[in-house]
């Protein structure tokens, strides 16, 4: 029979790269619990119109991206691609928000779209995501920019570069298409053929074309600036100015406005230098009108997500700290003779809390004092030779000193040791 493979687009994280993905998401915890965010865990599937109706039905996403299925009950249920319109819909659903109150709140996850795999780019891939529920000030995109910033500081990543936009809002931006509209229209002849079918549900997306020409087009396109109104404008002066003070500097890029359709006012990505093609390891932006979208009223909104995926590729190139790589405390060593003293004693010390293994698979004393390498002390049961059978070896394996000691005192002497 044929082997089966994971489907294209997935892969395994083996334990030899999965420690390094534990590390990062304990960071992360870390930096939101300094930031005040709390933990929120969403369904990996929703109801594909939140998706729809959220992200954007003229996304490529939406288009083409996501992974719709009916179920059994005959419902329309799409794997998330991304975790915003998740994360709102669970905070209408339970009134995180109500009378004014605000919600800060992360997670992290798998999410799935239906993309051409490459390096960096998968169909289950994961994200980190922060999001900053019920707060329309420039202080939450200042906090929520300022937080990817640090997760990043604190994991040691180099050569990263901020990029910033504002997208306007349902008053400046219909007025803003308005003259983009008519700008590509007049170059019309010029614009790929994805270009143009955004002609026209869609013209913002032309400025994002990666393509040469429609590059080079866009690059003379009418400049949003010119066209946000005064409450956007300020807003992205607070946002520059906030960052600013903060010593983080940014790249202005008016034509970044990113895949999905929900995005006001503020927009902003952090690009590597080390990572190719797909460079983007954050993205976010503020998204007022997400909840009204969905059915939610009016709950304004900034958020992010960064791609761990990404993120592991990018410090590992720039050989960044994972921590230490994880090896139990103490590795029992037996015989089979003592194979029962062995496992209580190893039992006793996992119920201390002390990470200890004993051999599993018959391996020979030999090799058992090989596999000890690894952990900081080895403990030998060498109940043949010795006439105490409460007597143990402790060898501390950095020192390569070892001490004689009783059974019962072994958790009280490590404790103090470890
Ligand atoms: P996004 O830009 O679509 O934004 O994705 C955010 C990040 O997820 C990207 O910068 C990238 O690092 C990673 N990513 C996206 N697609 C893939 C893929 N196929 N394979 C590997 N990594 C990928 C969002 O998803 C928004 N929900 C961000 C947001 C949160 N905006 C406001 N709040």
């Amino acid at each position: 029979m044929s082997i089966i493979n994971a489907p294209r687009g997935t892969r395994d994280i083996l334990p030899a790269e999965s420690w390094k993905w534990s590390y990062i998401i304990k960071t992360a915890g870390e930096v939101m619990k300094n930031f005040n965010f709390s933990e929120i865990l969403i369904p990996i599937f929703e109801h594909t119109e939140l998706f729809s109706r959220g992200v954007g039905e003229t996304t490529d996403i939406v288009e083409k991206e996501m992974y719709t299925f009916i179920d059994r009950g005959e419902r329309s249920i799409t794997l998330r691609p991304e975790a915003t319109a998740g994360v709102m819909r669970a905070a209408i659903e339970n009134n995180l928000c109500a009378q004014g109150n605000f919600a800060k709140l992360w997670s992290w996850g798998p999410m799935f779209r239906y993309e051409r795999p490459q390096k960096g780019r998968y169909r289950q891939f994961y994200q980190i995501d922060a999001e900053c529920l019920g707060v329309a000030g420039s202080s939450a995109d200042i906090e929520i920019i300022s937080m990817s910033l640090e997760l990043f500081r604190r994991l040691g990543l180099k050569n990263l570069e901020v990029v910033l936009n504002s997208v306007g809002c349902e008053k400046c931006r219909p007025v803003y298409r308005e003259k983009l509209l008519n700008y590509f229209n007049a170059h019309k002849k010029d614009l790929c053929e994805t270009c143009l079918t955004r002609l026209d549900r869609n013209p913002l997306r032309i400025l994002d074309c990666k393509k040469e020409n429609c590059g080079k087009i866009s690059d003379d396109a009418p400049d949003i600036y010119e066209s946000l109104c005064d409450g956007c404008r300020n807003h992205f002066e607070e946002v520059k100015t906030g960052l600013e003070n903060l010593g983080f500097a940014y790249r202005i890029n008016k034509r970044l406005v990113r895949g999905l359709d929900y995005y006001t006012k503020t927009a902003f990505e952090i690009l590597s230098g080390d990572l190719g093609a797909q460079n983007a390891v954050c993205g976010g932006g503020r998204y007022d009108n997400l909840a009204s979208s969905i059915g939610g009223g009016k709950i304004p909104g900034v958020g992010f997500a960064c791609g761990l995926d990404r993120v592991v590729i990018v410090m590992e190139e720039q050989n960044c700290s994972f921590g230490k790589i994880p090896a139990p405390d103490v590795f029992i060593i037996a015989n089979e003779n003592n194979k029962a003293s062995a496992q209580i004693l190893t039992y006793k010390l996992r119920s201390a809390g002390i990470s200890a293994v004993n051999d599993i698979a018959g391996r020979s004393f030999k090799n058992q004092m090989r596999s000890a390498g690894l952990c900081k002390y080895a403990c030998i049961i060498d109940q043949d030779k010795n006439k105490n059978k409460n007597k143990i070896i402790l060898k501390d394996m950095a020192e390569g000193s070892q001490i004689e000691i009783n059974q019962d005192e072994i958790i009280n002497y490590l404790n103090g040791k470890l």
